[in-house]
């Protein structure tokens, strides 16, 4: 029809409808399937979230042992994989190194082009499931210098991904048993959160029927920026900065009110949430949990809870409702791990990957289903007469 109607940043507009996550911007409320983040995060694990999230149903015992056995059969990557990594630069940036593998996971196994086949399709998403941790590890030991650790299907999910990152041939690594909890717990809040942007990226892409490490491959990239899951890297290093320059929070608010010179408080506002974001108060906690198990000082959480109580007073942040959200507390807990800055994102992505996998298979599923493709307003040149170039 000719109306189009106008909704920039889609900001009143539903893209499609959805029976996965519940979200409740003015109430902070936000469940999975019905199931409430806070219960998820207290008693349930990441992997039976993820069956959770695609499936639509908490998996009974079997189901749950089926799940992660399929999972493990797929944790490897093919040696040839491995050599892709020689041609990235050593200062490659992780994400751009996951996107890239994960897009090329499509050259590796030709058979997930076939969407009818529902089988292959299960098989691809156990093989994102379970090489995500792989592909994103080595990554890191790629930035070191250091050989790749191959998986070990002995550990559990979490606890397999630090033994890559940080066991080296020459040295075990013991996987603390509270380094791999708070992972864990960090997954599971990351799980999903309905239409986001790399979520809709990947629901946009899958539309047009593309396959599925094609979709993933373009919502990491959707994730990649500093407004979306990029902030928690952002985040750290506003944190740092503010640190060594003397922890003058009030300076950096003061410049955030600024609109003239574009810096913002990462971290801090969501485009739903207008009250509180239920994630960051679970993440405060854990994070005050862990760094008090490990007697560790850490002054940017310290900065962290400066800035937060200053903003939170100002008449701009008030005004606006802007809040801490999921990413301004996870990064200091990720440097507790020992995890690096830039791999701040790749961790996010991971515990992004049950979401997009669920969005993926239900617009799949849904019968009917359509190619996304928006309308606009055009604002260009009316019809004009094409000029030489020698007379322009
Ligand atoms: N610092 C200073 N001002 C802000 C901030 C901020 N972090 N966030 C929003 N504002 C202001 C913004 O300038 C605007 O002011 P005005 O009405 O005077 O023009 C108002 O608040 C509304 O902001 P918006 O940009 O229209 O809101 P949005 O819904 O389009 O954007 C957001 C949401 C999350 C991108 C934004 O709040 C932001 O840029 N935050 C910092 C980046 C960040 O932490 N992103 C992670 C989001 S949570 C994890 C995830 O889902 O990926």
């Amino acid at each position: 029809t000719g109306v189009i109607t106008l909704d920039e940043g889609f900001v009143n507009t539903g893209s499609t409808r959805s029976s996965i996550t519940f979200l409740n911007g003015e109430k902070g409320v936000l469940r999975y399937r019905g199931y409430p983040i806070e219960e998820l995060a207290a008693k349930s694990d990441f992997i039976e979230t993820a069956y959770l999230l695609i499936f639509g149903e908490l998996p009974d015992a079997a189901q749950a042992d089926e799940f992660r056995v399929g999972i493990r059969e797929h944790t490897m990557l093919h040696e040839d994989m491995r050599t892709f990594y020689n041609g990235f630069p050593r200062d490659a940036h992780p994400m751009a190194i996951l996107s890239s593998v994960v897009g090329a996971l499509s050259t590796f196994y030709q058979d997930s082009m076939d969407l009818n086949d529902e089988k292959q399709v299960e098989i691809s998403m156990y093989r994102l499931l379970a090489k995500l941790p792989t592909i994103a590890a080595y990554s890191y030991k790629k930035s070191m210098g250091q050989p790749f650790i191959y998986p070990n299907n002995e550990l559990d999910y979490c606890e397999n991904f630090l033994h890559m990152m940080f066991a080296t041939p020459a040295r075990d690594y013991m996987v603390d048993p509270d380094f791999a909890e708070a992972l864990n717990l960090l997954f599971i809040v990351h799980a999903d959160h309905e239409q986001n942007c790399s979520t809709s990226t990947v629901r946009m892409v899958g539309s047009s029927n593309a396959n599925l490490f094609a979709s993933i491959s373009a919502g990491i990239g959707a994730l990649w920026g500093p407004l979306h899951g990029g902030a928690n890297e952002a985040c750290v290093n506003m944190l740092e900065t503010i640190a060594a320059d003397g922890g003058n929070v009030k300076k950096y608010v003061d410049m955030a009110k600024d609109k003239e010179n574009g810096f913002r408080l990462m971290g801090f506002g969501h485009r739903v949430y207008k009250n509180f974001d239920p994630r960051a108060t679970i993440i405060k906690a854990t994070c005050e949990k862990l760094l008090a198990k490990l007697q560790l000082d850490d002054p940017l959480f310290h900065v962290a809870q400066e800035l937060q109580d200053v903003a939170l007073k100002d008449e701009y942040f008030i005004e606006r409702k802007l809040y801490p959200n999921v990413d301004f507390y996870s990064g200091v807990i990720y440097r507790a791990l020992g995890i690096p800055v830039d791999m701040f994102t790749v961790l996010f992505a991971i515990g992004r990957l049950p979401g997009w996998l669920a969005h993926w298979k239900e617009m799949h599923d849904t019968p009917g289903k359509r190619i996304n493709r928006p309308r606009q307003v055009y604002t260009g040149s009316t019809a004009r007469e094409f000029v030489p170039i020698n007379e322009r």
